[in-house]
């Protein structure tokens, strides 16, 4: 690796949404590049970056001081946030894990003060539980993107927690909030989303599931008109 870590355009994505520039917690950091990257750019005063695991840690550990980043970035040892404590981020960022876990480590998260932090999730599968999950427990979503990257497309979630429980649209749940002018990337997220659809029909029709049938055809009329 040369100064400039090159980190994957999906977290460049989860990077241009970190606006604080205070200190963040990177929650299944893996390689640390996101850090990393943070740190080398400027766009943050200190990271904690922190895995459940021992091999990722060293990886960690091993990136941090190559880039002779010791003081900017913290490695540790922590399941979620539960080896964190709020004072020490004010944005937290949750990146490639399944939606259904981000879920899991935020209601594991004890912190009384969440409505001073930014959230940045970036689910790789299971979002739509995922965005269920934050509208049920009063994390208002203020912003989302989609990602094309290595032949998949993915989602970047910003969040603020507001304790104010909301209901989302059936289409919201799917595409969540895109912005209104859709990209290419948009675009190829909602024709995932409209086979993931249409893989639901079939299994409805199979099982003779008038009401459910109805209610997805719906969704996917909506998604069509957008592209
Ligand atoms: C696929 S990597 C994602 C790395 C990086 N965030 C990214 O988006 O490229 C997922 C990481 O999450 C870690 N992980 C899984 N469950 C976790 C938990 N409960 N708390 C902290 N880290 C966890 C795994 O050990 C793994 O290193």
């Amino acid at each position: 690796m040369n100064k400039n870590v090159k980190i994957s355009k999906r977290l460049l994505k989860c990077a241009k949404m970190v606006t604080s520039k205070g200190n963040i917690a990177d929650v299944g950091t893996d390689h640390a590049y996101l850090p990393i990257y943070l740190a080398l750019t400027n766009k943050i005063s200190h990271a904690i970056a922190c895995d459940i695991h021992k091999e990722p840690l060293n990886n960690a550990k091993s990136n941090v001081k190559l880039f002779n980043l010791e003081n900017a970035v913290e490695v540790r040892q922590s399941d979620g946030l539960k080896n964190i404590s709020s004072s020490e981020a004010d944005t937290v960022v949750i990146a490639g894990m399944g939606g259904n876990l981000i879920a899991k480590i935020l209601k594991d998260c004890k912190w009384e003060n969440k409505k001073d932090k930014e959230f940045i999730f970036q689910p790789m599968k299971y979002e739509n539980n995922l965005r269920v999950y934050l509208s049920k427990m009063g994390y208002e979503i203020k912003k989302e993107i989609a990602v094309k990257c290595s032949g998949k497309v993915y989602t970047v979630i910003k969040a603020n927690y507001t304790a104010q429980p909301y209901e989302l649209t059936p289409t919201q749940v799917y595409i969540g909030f895109l912005p209104d002018h859709l990209n290419d990337d948009a675009k190829c997220y909602i024709r995932k989303q409209l086979n993931d659809l249409y893989n639901r029909i079939k299994g409805a029709i199979a099982k003779g599931l008038k009401d459910q049938e109805a209610y997805y055809l719906k969704i996917i009329k909506k998604l069509k008109k957008l592209l």
